[in-house]
C-alpha cells in the first residue's frame, strides 16, 4: 500500500493498545544517516557495522569514539521530523482516552523525546550516555563541539575513566553485545498486550530486536510495516505501507482521529 485504505483506517481507529517499533529510517528524514548508508569523511572506508563493534573500539578507540561523538553532535544539530511529531501526538491523544501507545526504538538518538513522546525502551542504548568500558561507571561528559555536518579532520582519543583509568565508551549496544534486558522485556510485554503493532524505519536485520514484532503473531495481532522498501519482516506483515515515515505516520495518526 502507498496510502491508507479503509481496513487500515478502521484498525487504527479501533486500536487502544498500540506498540510501535522504530529504526534508523524513522530518523532519516531528520538528516541522521541510516546504518546501511555509506559513511563519509574519516569513516568513508568503513561501514557502520565495522565501527559499531567492541573489537573496533579496542582496535581503534579514537576512530570509533570520534565517530560516535561526531554523530552525537549531528543529532544535537538536527530536529525531530513530522513522523516523530505525529507519533508523539498520537500517543498523547490515545492516553487521553485511556489507551496507550508505547514506543520501543532501536535508535540511539533522542528525537522521539524531543518531539514530546515517552519512549518505553531504547533497545540499543543512547548515544548521549557514556560509561567506562571496563568498570562500567557512568561518565558525565560535556557535549561534543563538532560541526555535525562536517566530519572532523582527525580522530580524538576517548577520555579515561576517573575510577579505573580505562577508556570511556558510548552507552550504545554494539553488534554482538547483549541488549539491556529490562528494555527488551518491556518492549516484548508491550507487543504481547498490543492490539496493533507498527514497525517503522527498520530493515529488520539485526537480532534480537528484529524478532520482537513477530511476538505479535502469537496472538494474531495485526502488524503494519512503514518503510519505502521491503524488509526481512515484510512477509509477516498484514499491511505494508511503502513510503517515508515522515509522511505515513501523520497519515496514520490522522486516520486514527488523533489529528
Ligand atoms: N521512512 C521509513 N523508513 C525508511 C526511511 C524513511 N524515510 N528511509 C529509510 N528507511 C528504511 C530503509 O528502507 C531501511 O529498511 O529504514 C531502514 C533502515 O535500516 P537500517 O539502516 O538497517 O537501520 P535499523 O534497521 O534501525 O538497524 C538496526 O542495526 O546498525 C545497527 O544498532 C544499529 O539500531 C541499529 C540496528
Amino acid at each position: 500500500l502507498t496510502e491508507i485504505n479503509d481496513d487500515l483506517a478502521r484498525l487504527t481507529q479501533d486500536a487502544r493498545n498500540i506498540a510501535v517499533i522504530t529504526g534508523a529510517g524513522f530518523s532519516a528524514e531528520s538528516g541522521v544517516p541510516t546504518f546501511r548508508e555509506a559513511q563519509t569523511g574519516l569513516w568513508e572506508r568503513f561501514s557502520a557495522q565495522d565501527l559499531a563493534t567492541t573489537d573496533a573500539f579496542y582496535t581503534a578507540p579514537a576512530l570509533v569514539w570520534t565517530w560516535y561523538r561526531w554523530r552525537q553532535s549531528l543529532i544535537q544539530q538536527v530536529e525531530p521530523n513530522p513522523g516523530h511529531t505525529a507519533l508523539a501526538d498520537w500517543q498523547r491523544w490515545l492516553a487521553g482516552r485511556g489507551g496507550e501507545l508505547s514506543i520501543a526504538t532501536q535508535n540511539v538518538d533522542d528525537l522521539h523525546e524531543r518531539a514530546g513522546a515517552q519512549v518505553l525502551a531504547h533497545l540499543h542504548g543512547s548515544i548521549f550516555e557514556h560509561r567506562c568500558a571496563e568498570c562500567g561507571v557512568a561518565a558525565e561528559l560535556p557535549d561534543p563541539d563538532y560541526d555535525g555536518f562536517q566530519a572532523p579532520p582527525e580522530p580524538e582519543e576517548p577520555p579515561l575513566c576517573a575510577d579505573c583509568g580505562a577508556h570511556i565508551r558510548p552507552g550504545v549496544v554494539w553488534f554482538g553485545e547483549m541488549l539491556p534486558m529490562e528494555a527488551f522485556e518491556a518492549a516484548a510485554a508491550a507487543i504481547r498486550k498490543a492490539d496493533l503493532v507498527i514497525v517503522a524505519g527498520t530493515s529488520g536485520i539485526v537480532q534480537p530486536a528484529a524478532s520482537l514484532p513477530l511476538l505479535a503473531l502469537e496472538r494474531g495481532t495485526p502488524l503494519i510495516e512503514v518503510n519505502p522498501e521491503p524488509t526481512e519482516l515484510s512477509d509477516a506483515m498484514d499491511f505494508c505501507l511503502r513510503g517515508p515515515s515522515g509522511d505515513l505516520l501523520p497519515a496514520l495518526a490522522a486516520a486514527a482521529g488523533a489529528r
